[in-house]
């Protein structure tokens, strides 16, 4: 947070998983000045009203409408409707497009930003037409030369396509039924080859995949996802990205990525626009 204060004047935000401790990692970032205080997987409640009196939003990551209502009944800003397409841990079961809709109508006027399965502007349309305010993309920036991810895990974002992920609890050592969506890799094929077994009846449970680069073990189905300077198996890690990975097909500058999202966004619903005006 003090990193990001230093490279910029504008207003920043920060995510807050409400599945560990939150207070000292909140009060850091409010006193920081971070200006949007994200919430997922918890009940945000209990944080609302420090967030608030520090004069920031708050956003909250939701599943379905009537997580949303509650939501926003508790005071939450911006409501973040994330699909099952996405990448990484997935809250909910609903996809992007049938969930978005009545999310929005829950909590007109408030602000909803749609999330999973969004991966260039042609998506970004698409969910302001569903009535977002706004889009969030997780697994487009990945392949950004910024994303703290190790090159061998972003080479493995630019071969999969959409057809290439799995949503499941598999890679669970570190963070136990916590439903995520990540690339089919070998650990994947092992495990489905073997009957898909539950925890503990695994192929190869405990064995080291990798490690870190101080020497410390990166277990087979941990969490743990390929940071630069790790040496191993980095392919068999858990390599989360959402269905939306199909699109990614060059690692660029996140700043390029941002300008071309925005104008392909605006591009096509410009085509909508004439389209509908056509006759
Ligand atoms: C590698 C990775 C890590 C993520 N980490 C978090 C996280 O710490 N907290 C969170 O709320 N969401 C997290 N997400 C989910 C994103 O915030 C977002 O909802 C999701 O990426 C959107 O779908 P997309 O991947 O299809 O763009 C993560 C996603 C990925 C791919």
């Amino acid at each position: 947070v003090r990193e990001t204060k230093k490279l910029t004047e504008r207003p920043f935000g920060v995510n807050i998983v409400l599945q560990r401790p939150v207070e000292d990692r909140l009060t850091i970032c409010l006193e920081e000045g971070a200006c949007l205080i994200s919430f997922s997987w918890g009940n945000p409640a209990p944080w609302i009203k420090a967030v608030h009196a520090a004069g920031s939003l708050v956003m909250h990551t939701v599943g379905s409408a009537a997580e949303a209502k509650v939501a926003v009944d508790a005071g939450v800003d911006i409501v973040l409707a994330q699909g099952w397409e996405a990448g990484g841990h997935v809250w909910g079961q609903v996809a992007t497009l049938p969930l978005v809709p009545p999310v929005v109508d829950a909590v007109r006027p408030l602000p909803v930003v749609a999330a999973g399965g969004i991966a260039d502007g042609r998506g970004i349309a698409a969910v302001l037409a569903l009535g977002a305010s706004g889009a969030a993309l997780g697994t487009r920036f990945l392949a950004t030369d910024e994303a703290a991810i190790h090159p061998t895990y972003k080479e493995e974002l630019l071969k999969a396509s959409e057809a290439d992920t799995i949503y499941s609890c598999l890679f669970d050592r570190g963070w136990p039924d916590a439903p995520h969506r990540a690339i089919r890799n070998s650990t994947v094929h092992l495990w489905e080859k073997a009957g898909c077994p539950g925890s503990g009846n695994r192929p190869r449970e405990g064995e080291k995949v990798a490690a870190f680069p101080d020497g410390s073990p990166v277990l087979r189905y941990s969490d743990v996802i390929p940071t630069p300077g790790m040496s191993g198996d980095l392919k068999a890690l858990a390599l989360y990205a959402g269905q939306g990975v199909g699109l990614v097909s060059r690692i660029k500058p996140a700043s390029q990525v941002v300008r071309e999202l925005a104008e392909q966004a605006v591009s096509t619903l410009r085509q909508l626009y004439s389209l509908s005006h056509a006759n």
